[in-house]
């Protein structure tokens, strides 16, 4: 018989009918939001699942499913995973790197611009019917062309967004890394390395696009937004927690630093309440990845992966594949 796969969010029917040609596929097409209980009363009886950031794959979730044997994220990021518990329990984990990267660092200059040059705030005050007349300084921003761009997490979607500035907008690119590319790279990207606090410092826009973990929870937090310019933008297109919310509203209230550009929130879906009353802060729902065809691709990549496996033992993407030699 067929492998069980649940797909625990709805997704393009395309994809399911696909995944539905090798398994025995229970979907969420109505999209509920399952607590940890109800996740785990329709995977017990599972052999893989296609799941995407918001589904946690933990110790508990796993001790309460022993057929599962893989989980395939629809996601580059992959914190909502236990990798450590998934490993010990045997569980494949795989993510869907680089078919996002294009798109995503598209979308970091988006919000970038839109945050410097205060788009929605604009907006918002001509739909709410406030524009009477022109004025010197109305809306004023800064600029983005022959800035300095700062750049925390070099990564796939770092690079791209470095390229952007470097070679598009003129921009000085500097960065900072665990680790520092190599001089190819680097001359590819047009970007320097530099230490923490001297990128927090010299950043006339900085984007965060490093992954979450215990390791970077609060990179940037009161001291390093009180470290940047008073007149610098944030950009966070990497995850909710990297970034105290609570320290950036406040920061942002201040004008510690100008303008900030958010597309992913710690707690999300909820928002900290303060953020959504401070004027210079563009909110977005985590839509980074969000176009139609890099979607698609991220899910086709994952449902490779759960067809890989089943079918040849060869995920594409797999992030602990010491687990495969295991079995
Ligand atoms: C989106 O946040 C992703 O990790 O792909
Ligand atoms: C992260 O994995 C990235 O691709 O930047």
């Amino acid at each position: 018989s067929k492998p069980k796969i649940l797909i625990a969010r709805a997704v393009f029917p395309e994809i399911i009918a696909r995944l539905e040609a090798h398994f025995d596929v229970e979907s969420n097409q109505a999209d509920a939001s399952w607590s940890k209980a109800e996740l785990i009363a329709r995977l017990k009886d599972k052999d893989g699942a296609f799941t995407t950031g918001g589904d946690r794959i933990d110790a508990e979730v796993l001790a309460a499913c022993p057929q599962l044997k893989i989980c395939a994220n629809m996601a580059v990021g992959y914190n909502n995973f236990d990798i450590a518990a998934m490993t010990a329990a045997g569980v494949l984990a795989t993510n869907a790197p680089d078919v996002l990267t294009e798109t995503t660092a598209d979308f970091g200059f988006a919000l970038l611009m839109a945050t410097a040059r205060r788009i929605t705030e604009s907006e918002h005050y001509l739909r709410a019917g406030k524009w009477t007349k022109w004025s010197y300084d109305m809306f004023a921003g800064s600029d983005i062309h022959g800035s300095t761009l700062g750049i925390l997490g070099m990564g796939r979607i770092g690079q791209g967004i470095a390229k952007r500035g470097a070679h598009g907008f003129g921009m000085k690119v500097i960065y900072h890394n665990r680790s520092r590319l190599d001089a190819a790279l680097e001359a590819e990207c047009k970007a320097g390395y530099v230490g923490k606090e001297e990128l927090l410092k010299t950043a006339d826009h900085l984007v965060l696009v490093l992954p979450y973990s215990p390791a970077s929870h609060h990179s940037i937090g009161a001291a390093e937004l009180a470290l940047m310019k008073p007149t610098a933008t944030l950009v966070n297109i990497a995850r909710g927690g990297i970034v105290d919310d609570a320290a950036l509203a406040a920061a942002l209230r201040n004008k510690t630093i100008a303008a900030a550009g958010l597309d992913v929130f710690e707690g999300e879906p909820s928002v900290h309440p303060d953020l959504l009353t401070v004027p210079n802060v563009v909110l977005t729902p985590h839509i980074a990845s969000a176009t139609i065809p890099t979607r698609l691709a991220m899910a086709s990549l994952a449902a490779g992966n759960l067809i890989g496996f089943f079918k040849e033992n060869k995920p594409l993407t797999p992030l602990n594949p010491a687990v495969i030699a295991i079995k």
